[in-house]
């Protein structure tokens, strides 16, 4: 047996030590924490054996703080390329064994590394987080790392797709490079965004929370709409992060990829044509309706918890990817308010970046009313659904299932906005408002005067409601393409998806627009 070359058991040696991150002890209370490592997070994410790591020899040159005996290969951060589904990706991984994941020169010009090549070669970024933040001992230099890293993530924006999944901390500044990326994943429990922790906040508020109150999971996919996925555990959120990769292309030049259809195109759902309830003030759950006339009823909602009075997410239609917007009557009525507006403009602007076909399903009976909606800005927030439907150059279908109300009809992908089919269903209805405030106004002198302002009421109610709460007023005029029967849904909406495959449609050349922010 020949005697092993030196120079390769140097190497070995310095690989193994940098696999080892910040050592046996660290990665223990990792796992006891109930947290995966960042090598164990790739692993999990990427296709089997398909990582490749790039500067795991990387180490910070700090001297300050006793740093220059401190120096970890790899310095936090595990970065480097893999497929997904066969297809490739960019990934870092911070490490929180090392440094506490703590970001400085050297950990922050890997992440950078990685964004570069995955610009030039127009592949998606993943980032997985688990970060103490800045690095103290570096001080000013690791803020500058952050900058770099937000510049990129804002130039690759629109480009190529970016997704964040928080895993642990999160915290400071640190928390605007995954709100700069296109989706946020957070692990419940275990992951934690806050811009000032909790004893920041008590010393400036003397409000006492937690960390999970103040900023875990569940409070960013409910209440602020910071985050658009919580997993039960980390595994089922790098699942879910493979789900989300099939549905959208590798960069902003390609179409998202093309599954083998394996439901029938020309499906018919008899079901869909009881779906909707005589009475027009009685809810039905707008997700019934998605999963019967999408492909084998499969629809990954995004952004489930937040504003659910819209539905946004993926799905297929004969095997093309598209994005659904929905509203849904099941809450709140389907109305649109602030937090449904901007949730969905959001979304239909990623949709629009990366060539993803909009759908839209109309049900909503207009914009919420109220003082705190007004003063909150639901004129500024309600525009920003409105900007981003009409800039969106995609195909984009529409179906009114049953409400078209007032702003809310144009707004909701109407022809107006260049819908390019737009389809309703004999149970819509289509008008400036619904039937009891329209009669209220334009007949108030008349119900004043009336013998019986009750029994005249209910008259001019059903009058309206016989001639302007239908389709078909819209239908006369060209601003429906046609009425069709429920259950002819799906092949519909398959047909004008194809014959919309080739759709050219560019907007005025300008640097950018200013939309409503
Ligand atoms: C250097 C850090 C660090 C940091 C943690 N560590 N955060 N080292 N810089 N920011 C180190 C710890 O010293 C420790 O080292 C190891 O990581 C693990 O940390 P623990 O505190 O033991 O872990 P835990 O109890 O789980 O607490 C995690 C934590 C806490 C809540 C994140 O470490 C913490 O509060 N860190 C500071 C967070 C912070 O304020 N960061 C700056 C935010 S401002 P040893 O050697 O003992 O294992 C910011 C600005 C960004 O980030 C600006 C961008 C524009």
């Amino acid at each position: 047996m020949t005697p092993p070359d030196p120079k390769i058991e140097e190497l070995r040696r310095r690989k193994a030590q940098a696999r080892l991150g910040g050592g046996r002890e660290r990665i223990e209370r990792q796992h006891k924490a109930g947290k995966l490592t960042a090598r164990e997070r790739l692993e999990l994410l990427l296709d089997d054996n398909s990582f490749q790591e790039i500067d795991m020899l990387v180490e910070h040159t700090e001297t300050n703080f006793g740093m220059a005996s401190k120096r970890i290969p790899g310095d936090g951060v595990v970065t480097g390329y893999g497929t997904v589904d066969g297809r490739l990706v960019y990934v870092y991984s911070q490490d929180f064994t090392v440094f506490g994941g703590s970001l400085g020169r050297a950990h922050a010009d890997k992440i950078c590394k990685i964004m570069d090549l995955a610009m030039q070669n127009g592949a998606p970024v993943i980032g997985l987080l688990d970060s103490g933040g800045a690095r103290i001992q570096e001080g000013v230099v690791s803020l500058g790392g952050y900058a770099d890293i937000f510049l990129r993530n804002t130039l690759a924006s629109g480009v190529i797709p970016q997704i964040s999944a928080v895993m642990g901390p999160c915290a400071g500044g640190a928390v605007y490079s995954p709100a700069l990326t296109d989706f946020i994943f957070m692990v419940k429990n275990t992951a934690y965004m806050f811009v000032t922790g909790p004893d920041v906040v008590k010393t400036v508020t003397h409000e006492q929370v937690t960390f999970e109150e103040l900023g875990g999971a569940m409070v960013h996919n409910q209440t602020s709409g910071v985050a658009h996925f919580a997993a039960e555990n980390e595994v089922q959120c790098l699942e879910m992060i493979r789900t989300l990769l099939s549905y959208i292309p590798q960069n902003n030049m390609e179409d998202p990829p093309h599954q083998t259809p394996l439901d029938d195109p020309l499906r018919m759902e008899e079901e869909l044509d009881t779906i909707v309830p005589d009475n027009p003030n009685k809810p039905y759950d707008m997700k019934e309706i998605i999963r019967l006339i999408v492909d084998e009823g499969e629809f990954f909602e995004v952004q489930e918890h937040f504003a659910p009075n819209i539905i946004i997410g993926f799905a297929r239609f004969n095997g093309r990817a598209v994005g659904i917007v929905a509203n849904q009557p099941a809450v709140l009525a389907g109305v649109l308010d602030i937090n449904s507006s901007t949730k969905a403009a959001r979304f239909v602007r990623f949709c629009d970046c990366f060539n993803i076909p909009i759908v839209t399903l109309v049900d909503v009976p207009g914009f919420l009313p109220g003082v705190a909606q007004e003063h909150g800005g639901i004129i500024r927030h309600g525009a920003k659904l409105l900007f981003a439907y009409a800039e969106a150059t995609v195909p984009k279908v529409t179906v009114i299932v049953r409400k078209a109300y007032g702003g809310a009809y144009d707004v909701m992908s109407s022809k107006h906005l260049r819908g390019d089919i737009n389809y309703a269903w004999p149970s819509a209805e289509i008008a400036v408002m619904g039937p009891e405030g329209a009669v209220n106004i334009v007949f108030r002198r008349e119900l004043a005067e009336a013998d019986d302002p009750e029994q005249r009421r209910a008259e001019l109610v059903a009058e309206y409601r016989e001639r302007f709460a239908n389709p078909y007023v819209a239908a006369a005029r060209g601003y429906v393409d046609d009425v069709i029967e429920p259950r002819q849904t799906r092949p519909k909406i398959i047909s004008a998806l194809e014959m919309l495959q080739n759709k050219r449609l560019t907007n005025p050349p300008k640097k950018h627009g200013n939309m409503p922010l």
